[in-house]
């Protein structure tokens, strides 16, 4: 079957990732603090509404109203009319014992194409035993792939050891891993993104110099 492939939402990547993200996979994306997790979900939400398809954003750390407010500022229009359309769906969620099920019914019932969760670093901090969080991070790999929606996953930069950030973050259970630098030095190399692996694809290996401005996220 061949592969197909949808934009991306990030200005300048998919050129980089033979034509863009492939429809149904799952894309980790990982930084630290402020490294622009959350947008590059945001701009990749946006670029599936641009086309009339139903969005989700699964949220653990910010509000609605902030998410609102982050895309109004990067120039996405009609954010709050896509609202209130039920075609832009937001949930803010308490990390606390946190059941994906209810994720999955609102993804079956509104026909929802593209889905972020953000983020899995919110989760695994309630759950005190790895097995478990990875067991959790199978099982919900799992049920997306069922349903076919293309996903985006967010999760900070574990200050730990590499063994314990493929353990413990679920990034070998992913199609794709992204990793966004930010070294607040400014210049070309103030943000960064390198593909770190993207399954059935040529990706680009070098590091991307990012920015973030009006009309979303541009790399080069
Ligand atoms: N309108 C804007 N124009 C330019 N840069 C912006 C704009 N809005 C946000 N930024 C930059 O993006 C950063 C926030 O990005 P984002 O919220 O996606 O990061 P994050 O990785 O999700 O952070 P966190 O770890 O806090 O969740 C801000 O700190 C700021 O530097
Ligand atoms: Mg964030």
């Amino acid at each position: 079957m061949a592969i197909k492939r949808i934009k991306s939402g990030i200005n300048g990547l998919d050129a980089k990732i033979d034509g863009g993200f492939e429809e149904g996979s799952i894309i980790s994306i990982i930084g630290g603090p402020g490294s622009g997790k959350s947008l590059i979900g945001m701009s990749f939400l946006y670029e599936g509404l641009k086309n009339g398809q139903t969005c989700l954003f699964v949220s653990f750390e910010e509000q609605e109203r902030d998410i609102v407010l982050d895309m109004e500022s990067i120039g996405f229009e009609n954010v709050r009319k896509l609202l209130e359309d039920k075609k832009f769906i937001i949930t803010f969620n308490s990390p606390i014992n946190f059941e994906y099920l209810g994720v999955l019914d609102l993804i079956r019932e509104n026909k929802v194409s593209r889905v972020v969760i953000d983020s899995l670093s919110a989760i695994s901090m309630y759950m005190d035993d790895k097995g478990k969080f990875r067991k959790f991070m199978l099982d919900l790999v799992t049920e997306l792939k069922k349903l076919s929606v293309t996903a985006i996953v967010t999760d900070e930069q574990p200050q730990i050891s590499d063994s314990d950030i493929m353990y413990f973050s679920g990034e070998y259970l992913s199609d794709a891993v992204i990793k966004l630098f930010y070294t607040g030095l400014g210049g070309d190399f103030d943000r960064s993104m390198q593909i770190i692996k993207m399954r059935r694809t040529n990706n680009d290996r070098s590091m991307l110099p990012m920015r973030i401005d009006k009309g979303g996220i541009y790399v080069k």
